[in-house]
């Protein structure tokens, strides 16, 4: 698959776009399943994540056309109600297809992602959902099948804001009889983009805080739509100019989607500045130690927690980084540990003792966030890393290389 170069020590400067958010365009484009018209979406990245879920709902029966970074997604034929395994197992988000495809069909079949069980596993709170629609849903062979005679309104109080499991419940509910009542729902902006697109294809939604109000209709009609700015990417990459210790702008953002990230660095002491849709890091040495815990949207973001730890790992004391969100969000620790950062884990906490210089190494990425934070301690540290893996970071991250390039990165995509 190939690998990453990063050659450590030379500070990033100048200014970067920001692609469309990966997890509002996921979301989106299983949300055309809820209707035969045309769904046009722009500002759409380009990452593998996006191909996948783009592969499930053309199996599915949705014809794709892609022109850049505009997608329309066409009826054609149709709709199969069985979820092609492959692209499920490879990406939870796919999941999302159930509860539209059931809303539509009546019945549907959704392969379980990734070794969970019905009831206990990481998708009961979108079963739950469904359930409270009137779905009938039983797990058979690794995939669940769902049935309903017609869903109807019905009230589902979710007892962890799931972001999945709000989108689920959100896409269903629009074409279900009655009103819906969604209570402790995910707030995410990701969430809010998916509330903006189902509105304009004529779902009747309320939201009040962490409630949704769904009023479903018989049917739904097709829409234009485009999608936020990436909001990890943006954090991601402003990082990036921060443990440098450059000067990076990054453009296209919406500075108050990073609010809980931005109040976080500046505690680091790290000088942001704030523009008319744009935010800039400027050279601010090393960062002072922070206590941060990852909560559920307007909280700190999970998805920049790797990244953050990254650029904690070369500052001048010890900070506390909590996870409450994801069990296995501590994938980048080994990485970090083998370029000389001192971390050290107990249960969901993760200690970082700051050190002075990482040193470059060869090592695999585990994951998107985790592969991210690789990056960035590259960027900063001495000699030569080698980072394998990358398809992992491909699939949330548009081509990492060329934008770290365009910032003066010594930064290069190697084939094996
Ligand atoms: N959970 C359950 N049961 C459920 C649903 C979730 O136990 O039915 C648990 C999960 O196991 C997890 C936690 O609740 O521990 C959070 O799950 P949530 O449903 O909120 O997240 P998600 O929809 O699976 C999305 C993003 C993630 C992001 C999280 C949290 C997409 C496609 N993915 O996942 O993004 O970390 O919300 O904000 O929107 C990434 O982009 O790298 C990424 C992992």
């Amino acid at each position: 698959m190939g690998y990453l170069l990063v050659e450590g020590g030379h500070p990033l400067s100048g200014r970067v776009p920001v692609e469309g958010a990966k997890n509002a365009a996921l979301p989106a484009s299983v949300a055309s399943l809820l209707t035969d018209e045309p769904v046009v979406l722009h500002r759409v990245p380009q990452l593998r994540d996006v191909s996948t879920i783009l592969l499930t709902i053309g199996d599915l029966g949705k014809r794709v056309i892609r022109n850049g970074a505009d997608l329309l997604i066409r009826g054609e034929g149709t709709l199969s109600g069985e979820a092609n395994p492959y692209s499920v197992r490879k990406m939870r988000a796919s999941f999302l297809v159930l509860g539209p495809l059931l809303a539509r069909l009546g019945r549907a079949v959704v392969p379980l992602p990734g070794g969970c069980s019905l009831g206990e596993g990481p998708v009961d709170l979108h079963l739950r959902g469904l359930e409270a629609l009137g779905a009938r849903v039983r797990a058979e062979k690794g995939a669940v099948t769902a049935e309903a005679d017609g869903l109807r309104g019905g009230r589902i109080e979710l007892p962890f804001p799931s972001v999945g499991a709000t989108e689920q419940v959100l896409m269903a509910a629009s074409l279900a009889e009655g009103e819906t009542e969604i209570v402790n729902g995910s707030i995410e902006p990701e969430v809010v983009d998916l509330v903006r697109l189902l509105r304009k294809m004529g779902s009747e939604i309320e939201s009040n805080g962490r409630t949704y109000r769904v009023a479903g209709r018989a049917a739904l009609h097709g829409a234009e739509h485009t999608l936020i700015p990436d909001r990890m990417e943006a954090g991601t990459l402003l990082l990036a100019g921060a443990i440098s210790g450059g000067e990076v702008t990054v453009e296209g953002v919406v500075p108050d989607h990073l609010r809980a990230f931005l109040d976080v660095v500046s505690a680091t002491g790290l000088r942001v500045e704030e523009g008319d849709g744009e935010l800039t890091v400027l050279p601010s040495g090393r960062p002072s130690p922070v206590s941060v815990e990852t909560a559920p949207y307007p909280g700190f973001p999970t998805d920049l927690h790797p990244p953050l730890a990254a650029y904690l790992s070369i500052g001048t004391g010890t900070s506390r980084l909590a996870e409450t969100i994801f069990e296995h969000r501590f994938t980048y620790v080994d990485a970090l540990r083998a370029m000389g950062g001192r971390i050290a884990v107990s249960g969901r906490v993760g200690s970082i003792t700051g050190v002075k210089g990482l040193r470059g190494s060869s090592l695999s990425a585990p994951d998107i966030r985790a592969g991210a934070a690789i990056v960035l301690a590259g960027l900063v540290a001495e000699g030569e890393t080698k980072i394998g893996g990358i398809e992992q970071i491909d699939r949330g991250y548009a081509s990492i290389e060329e934008k770290l390039k365009r910032l003066g990165a010594r930064i290069e995509r190697q084939n094996d």
